[in-house]
């Protein structure tokens, strides 16, 4: 009697030393160092961030600062800072393009033929539509000149989505 109550107790902390070992393991793989995912432009879906990517630039229109637009002029400025320089790029792979807000620094980056690899970049709407662009969470690093023939037939920018409102 003594003997099985006494084995049983063995068996039972063999299995929770599995136990604390297999956990242990576990938290090693998911706290391992992540390879950056890279992902291809036509995956691209509305709502969706943190995306990295390399693509080219095809061009890089910039984009008129406020001011003409209905205005009466002479906006009074609240602050001193200029306004931010934009510029929509279109950029793209293989497999589709898409318009990029670029802004500031990013507008010198972005030049038509560079190749640029794009980190942690979000999806923004600007009337229905996708445009891809880098905050100050997110990268934008022009790489190594590469062979990337841009598809200009896929242009996730031309698709437009109904915006519909989810509570959340
Ligand atoms: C994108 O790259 C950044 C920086 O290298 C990295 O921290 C992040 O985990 C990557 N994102 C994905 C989805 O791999
Ligand atoms: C892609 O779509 C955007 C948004 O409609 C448009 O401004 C741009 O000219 C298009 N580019 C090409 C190459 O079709």
């Amino acid at each position: 009697m003594k003997f099985i109550l006494g084995l049983g107790f063995i068996v039972s902390l063999m299995a929770s030393t599995a136990a604390t070992k297999s956990t242990a393991t576990a938290t090693e793989t998911t706290s391992e160092k992540k390879k950056p995912v890279f992902v291809k432009v036509e995956t691209l879906k509305p709502g969706t961030h943190g995306h990295n990517l390399t693509v080219k630039v095809v061009e890089s229109n910039p984009v008129k600062a406020t001011g003409g637009g209905g205005g009466r002029g002479g906006r009074l400025s609240v602050n001193s800072r200029p306004p931010a320089r934009i510029s929509e790029c279109l950029i793209g792979d293989e497999t589709a393009s898409i318009l990029f807000t670029a802004r500031n620094e990013q507008v010198d980056l972005m030049k038509p033929g560079a190749t640029v690899i794009i980190r942690n970049a979000k999806i923004d709407m600007f009337r229905g539509s996708m445009r891809l662009a880098v905050d100050k969470w997110g990268r934008v690093e022009v790489a190594e000149p590469a062979d990337i023939a841009v598809n200009e037939q896929n242009n996730l920018s031309l698709v437009e989505y109904e915006l519909v409102n989810v509570e959340e």
